[in-house]
Formats: C-alpha cells, structure tokens, sequence
C-alpha cells in the first residue's frame, strides 16, 4: 500500500506547485495574468441605441477573448444607475473601473470614492467634466466634435454653389451629454462662416429611433409646408437611429427623405450605410463603437503598471452619395 501511496502524492505535489504555471493564458493569447484573473467593472449608460448595442458586444466579446473577469452593468440611461453601478464595483474592490458616461457632469464625489480606494477608472466613448482633476487614467472613445465638423464641411461643399438661405433642422442627442455637445459645437463652427446657413429648429431625440420619429413628426408638420414657403433643406441628426426614425417620419407624409431634405448623420451602421445606397441619406459620419479590444489592453496595461495615455482615439471616416456603393463596408451591427 505505501509502495503506491508515496509516488502518488509525489505527483499531486508537483501538480499542485505547477499550478499556477498551467493556468497561464495559451502562448498565442496576449499577456495577462489568467491565473489571476483581472477583474473589470463596466457601467454601460443603457441600450438606447444598434451603435450602443454593438459597443456592449465588442467589451463583453473582448473581456472573454483577454481572459478578464467582467462585471458588466446596465444603466438604462440613468446617471443614478451607472453612479450605483460603480460603488458596486467599488464595494466588490474590482482592478479597475471602466464606464460610457450618459451625461458630462456630477461625477465627482463618486470618482473622488474609487479613488479613496485606489481603483483605476477609464472613460469609454463619452467624456465628463470634473472639478478635481485626476479622476480618471484616459478617455477612449471618438473625437465628437471632429464628427460635427466633418458633418458641417460637407454641407457647406454640397451647397457651395447655391445662392439661397439653407434651412436646417437638428435632431440633437440626450442633452447633457458630449456626443450632443461636441457633435452640435463643432457643426456649427464649420458652417458658422456662411450666413445662407440657418438652423432653424433644433430638439433633442436622445439618440432614440422612436424619439427621432415623434420629435420629426413634430417638426415636419411645424416647419415644412413648400407650398406656403415654409422649407426644411437639410436635417443634421446626431445618430443613425435618429436619422432612420425621421426618414420613417418623412415618408409617411410622402416627403422623399434625401431628395426633398438632404439628411446627415452619425455612427454608419449597417441600415444607415444601405439607406445612403438607396439615396435616402446623403451623408453619414462614422463613429465606431468598437472600442473593446482597445479597452482591454489597456486594463492589461494599468494592472502592469505601464504608463496609459490621457486619451486614445478611434480613428473614423464618412461617406457620402458620392461614394460608389461598393466601396460601403460590410458593417456586422
Ligand atoms: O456616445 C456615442 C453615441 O451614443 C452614438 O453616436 C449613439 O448612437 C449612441 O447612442
């Protein structure tokens, strides 16, 4: 009996002093402690919206493909939510603390908590304001206001040539917002030069689909009556889901969305890219929410104790009705 007993425990001790070796992520998976496994807090502000659907995915598939532990929670678009969420993350001392802020401001008593405790936090996708500085590692996410530029510099080319006043209406995001306030600063600083251009009405939609639809509704039957020379030339709204509601508004009242009202918006998901190939859209700005990979690696980095830039930006493009629509990418949202 003892002549079996003895090899037999000799092998388990050196299984057991293996261990943590053996529980090391595989070769070919980028470096991170899996043995030990980082613990990730993420507040999504909600699911308003395909882009914030798709930004959801990419963090959930990217924390399984780094062997990061996620702690994910949903806001439901409520700052007092997602400010629950992290204390959560807090009590449960996670690595770090990640979250998409719903609005900019009255963040700073619970970042001044997390970092009692010593806890790193990351911005995703939206910016906040702070009165103490240090509250957080970097921002990762999409240069907004650039968006609203890039937007406002394609109008003023598309309507170079023509001679007449230019009525706008805007379709803004949640208000309170940085997506809503870069988007609309920096439209308006590109089409400020001109004076044809008018923005004559603009409401918020909260970057919702069924809230784009109403809040157009509302405006169409306000402001757009040709016959007595009332017009709307151009919507600029703040996001694909927006801009998809109103064309659903349009068409209802038989106005052709893209011809009667030229439309530009923001993020370039699948049905927005299809509507600019059907010619009821005309501009699309992108802005990606695949940020989860990124997010990832630079919680690995932190948990190091690698230095982390201030701010990482996606890089985005548009596209236009002048792109051929072959050259549109295959979106997978
Ligand atoms: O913060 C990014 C914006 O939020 C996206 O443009 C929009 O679709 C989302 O809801």
């Amino acid at each position: 009996m003892k002549k079996i007993l003895l090899p037999a425990l000799l092998v388990t001790a050196a299984i057991l002093l293996c261990a943590p070796f053996f529980m090391t992520g595989p070769p070919d998976e980028p470096a991170g402690d899996y043995g030990n496994k980082i613990v990730l807090g993420f507040a999504q502000l909600g699911a308003e919206s395909e882009w914030r659907s798709a930004s959801s995915e990419s963090v959930k598939r990217a924390a399984e493909k780094y062997g990061v532990e996620l702690m994910f929670e949903n806001a439901q678009q409520k700052q007092e939510n997602q400010i629950k969420a992290i204390r959560s993350f807090i009590a449960h001392r996670v690595d770090v603390i990640a979250f998409a802020p719903v609005v900019e401001t009255d963040w700073d008593n619970v970042l001044l908590e997390a970092r009692a405790e010593r806890i790193p936090v990351i911005l995703v996708d939206r910016k906040i304001q702070t009165e103490f500085s240090g509250l957080y590692v970097s921002f990762l996410g999409s240069d907004f206001t650039e968006e609203g530029v890039k937007a406002g510099r394609w109008l003023a080319r598309k309507f170079g040539e023509t001679g007449r006043d230019v009525n706008i209406v805007e379709l803004r995001g949640t208000d309170g917002a940085s997506p809503t306030r870069g988007r609309s600063e920096g439209f308006r600083d590109a089409i400020s030069s001109d004076v044809r251009f008018r923005i004559v009405c603009s409401e918020s939609g909260d970057f919702m689909r069924s809230k784009g639809r109403e809040t157009m509704e509302r405006i169409l039957d306000e402001y757009f009556a040709p016959s007595e020379g009332r017009r709307i030339d151009v919507l600029f709204a703040h996001n694909d889901d927006m801009a998809l509601g109103a064309v659903e508004a349009m068409e209802e009242r038989g106005i052709a969305p893209g011809r009667d009202i030229v439309i530009i918006s923001v993020d370039a998901q699948r049905s927005a890219l299809e509507a600019l190939e059907e010619g009821k859209l005309n501009c699309v700005v992108e802005c990606s929410p695949y940020v989860g990979e990124r997010l990832m690696e630079i919680v690995v980095s932190l948990v190091s104790g690698d230095e982390i830039p201030p701010a990482i930006f996606s890089e985005e493009t548009m596209f236009t009705e002048d792109d051929p629509p072959e050259s549109l990418p295959e979106r997978p949202y």
